[in-house]
């Protein structure tokens, strides 16, 4: 990327500024993250890879406010977040991020219609009708007109992913944080959550960051970062054969 902050106009979704997290396992210090610097600017579509333990889904958890750095600094839309409450970052988490979760995470027992509006369950201020017609809209979005009533058994793998992501879109954020989303689909349903992400990214604006183990995952996002023993080895703009890129950096080494 080559904007710097002189020219920047707008102020980047994320900025993390030399973050490290340790965890301490009695005597013995785990540098999940070390010194990370990253910015991912409104609108980017970033895949994270890199080896099992190299520290990806501690950045994701970093980046989802549910855990916080032992050092250095993370601005999230340009608001530091370690001045944040709890009940501030409680309410970052259900207002300005959507998860996706490789195992679905949606309840068995409730219909497509009702995983979908669960988190405005939660964030409350909507009557049942507006929490259902945001549902329906999100649902419509991803494609599943035809499924509010289904049950998540009731529907194929990436069917279920899609309706994770229509939860993620529910209350309209402009960062997607997705952990793994294919990881548990065969190769069809992995391209139909990657053709949504796309879209998502595309059409509608949003900031996708996802991890992903998956190589055609990574390659479909517009921008790769690699992780190993909790530092970024290699960050790189994908060049599509189809999209306008002016980039010229490097071809795949994964
Ligand atoms: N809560 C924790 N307590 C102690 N160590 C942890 C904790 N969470 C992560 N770690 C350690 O931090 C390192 C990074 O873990 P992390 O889960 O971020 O890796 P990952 O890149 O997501 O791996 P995978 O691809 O297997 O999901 C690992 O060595 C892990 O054992
Ligand atoms: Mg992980």
């Amino acid at each position: 990327m080559t904007t710097t902050a002189s020219t920047r106009v707008t102020v980047p979704v994320i900025e993390l500024s030399n973050v490290s997290r340790e965890f301490r396992m009695g005597t013995h210090v785990v540098t999940a993250l070390d010194g990370i610097n990253l910015i991912i600017e409104r609108g980017e579509m970033v895949a994270i890879i890199g080896p099992s333990g190299s520290g990806k889904s501690t950045l994701m958890n970093t980046l989802g406010c549910l855990d916080q750095p032992s050092s250095g600094s993370f601005m999230l839309n340009g608001q530091d977040v370690s001045d944040l409450s709890d009940d501030q970052l409680a309410e970052t988490r259900s207002r300005q991020l959507g998860f996706v979760f490789q195992s679905y995470n949606l309840l068995p027992r409730e219909t497509a219609l009702s995983n979908v509006e669960l988190p405005l369950k939660y964030a409350g201020g909507l009557s049942g009708y507006e929490r259902r017609l945001a549902a329906r809209t999100a649902l419509d979005r991803v494609g599943l007109t035809e499924r509010y009533d289904h049950l998540p058994m009731q529907m194929s793998g990436g069917e279920q992913q899609r309706v994770g992501i229509a939860r993620a879109l529910v209350q309209n954020p402009a960062l997607i944080l997705a952990d793994e989303p294919t990881g548990n689909l065969d190769t069809n349903s992995s391209a139909e959550v990657i053709e949504m992400l796309r879209s998502l990214n595309e059409q509608d604006g949003k900031t996708i960051v996802v991890v992903t183990h998956d190589t055609e995952v990574a390659e479909a996002m517009k921008r790769i970062v690699v992780f190993r023993d909790g530092r970024i080895v290699d960050d790189r703009a994908v060049v599509h054969a189809s999209a306008d890129s002016n980039d010229n950096t490097t071809e795949s080494n994964q």
